[in-house]
């Protein structure tokens, strides 16, 4: 049999989310009950190139619950199989692949696991140190909720209480001014922020990655509500939505990161659009990183320290190589690299979908 773990190392990688600090606290906390040590990497896989980890005890995750943010901070850009280093002489990056530094580093602060609390991205990073024998249990992370393998991730319905305040917000002046109101939310390339989010705040128009719209069908939606005496129509539209026809609106690449694409644009696009081809002045907003800052709502909290406590729970079992998750809303376990390389977008036959569509709400 193998010998029970001592010490493993615990980081957040990728773009930050709500409740990062939920499951720090859950895991570190659980685990000191069994005698397992818990090592913070700092800045995600970064921290494990560069070497930088400190203890984490009580004292350190006690109280910070509600706390958003990560306290170990995180890194989108750092994968060590494929690190860039430095730039060469056009300016590209210099690709190294840096794995073994990461595993001298966890050896010589005697990490004999890792916790890896990320989506799809930082769980395709374990992978070689999975590969070299190092264990990994994976926790999943991301306010877009397209992580494979679990039905919902943390972080998710911080985001869409967000949009949804953010929603009645925007309906007041909206109203005030028998304006269209285009708010652009985050998700990449899923459109559940955008689809949830919109369904909470009684958005009058949906439009997500998944469903390529009809600028003319926006375009007469909001005609038809100012024929009907509504005042003001508010859109919610996803970052990667598309037009039909053209592809997603992207701001910038960066060729550094494993997510190279910053979506962007769309939003103040379609408010032209329906400024252009309808009576109705548009406006437009985007919501950017207010979904991913600040404290998680109580679902989330609770969702974290669940997931926190069946990660513990795995390292106690010696059982390895999982990353926990939500199905039907029991607690399990899967392979760690079953959200390698997938998406986990929106079934046009959700029943979100149809409940949206029974509200009158448009797709566009
Ligand atoms: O994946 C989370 C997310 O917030 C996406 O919704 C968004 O497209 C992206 O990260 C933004 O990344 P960055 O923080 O690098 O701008």
């Amino acid at each position: 049999m193998t010998s029970k773990t001592k010490r493993v190392g615990l980081l957040t990688g990728g773009g930050d989310c709500p409740g990062l600090n939920a499951v720090i606290r859950a895991v570190t906390k659980d685990l000191l009950r069994t005698h397992i040590e818990v090592v913070g990497i700092e800045d995600g896989f970064l921290g494990l190139i560069e070497g930088r980890m400190r203890p984490l005890g009580y004292d350190q995750v006690s109280s910070i619950l509600a706390v958003g943010g990560t306290i170990l901070g995180s890194s989108n850009k750092a994968n060590p199989a494929k690190f860039a280093t430095e730039l060469d002489e056009h300016g590209e990056p210099i690709w190294r692949d840096v794995t073994q530094q990461c595993l001298e580093h966890a050896e010589a602060n005697g990490l004999e696991g890792l916790v890896v609390i990320g989506g799809d991205g930082t769980h395709a990073c374990a992978m070689p140190f999975v590969e070299a024998g190092l264990p990994c249990i994976g926790i999943p992370k991301t306010i877009d909720n397209d992580v494979y393998g679990t039905d919902v991730s943390f972080g998710f319905s911080t985001a869409v209480q967000v949009v949804s305040d953010a929603i009645d917000r925007l309906r007041t002046t909206a109203d005030s001014h028998h304006r269209a109101l285009v708010l652009e939310v985050m998700g990449r390339n899923a459109g559940w922020i955008a689809l949830a989010g919109g369904l909470a705040g009684g958005a009058d128009v949906i439009l997500i990655p998944e469903h390529p719209f009809r600028v003319d069908r926006v375009v007469d939606k909001v005609e038809r509500r100012i024929k009907r005496g509504r005042r003001s129509t508010i859109v919610v539209v996803s970052e990667g939505a598309k037009a039909m026809g053209q592809g997603p609106m992207v701001r910038r690449l960066d060729p550094t990161s494993p997510d190279p694409i910053k979506f962007g644009g769309i939003g103040a696009w379609l408010a032209d659009e329906i400024s252009t081809h309808s009576s109705v002045d548009a406006r437009n907003v985007v919501l950017g990183h207010l979904q991913r800052g600040g404290t998680p709502v109580a679902f989330d909290r609770v969702l974290s320290t669940r997931f926190g406590h069946h990660a513990a729970k795995l390292w106690n079992q010696n059982v390895h190589n999982r990353m926990v998750a939500v199905q039907a809303d029991r607690m399990v376990d899967v392979p760690i690299d079953e959200s390698a390389g997938k998406q986990r977008l929106v079934p046009l036959d959700h029943e979100l979908i149809a409940a949206a569509r029974s509200v009158w709400t448009d797709f566009g």
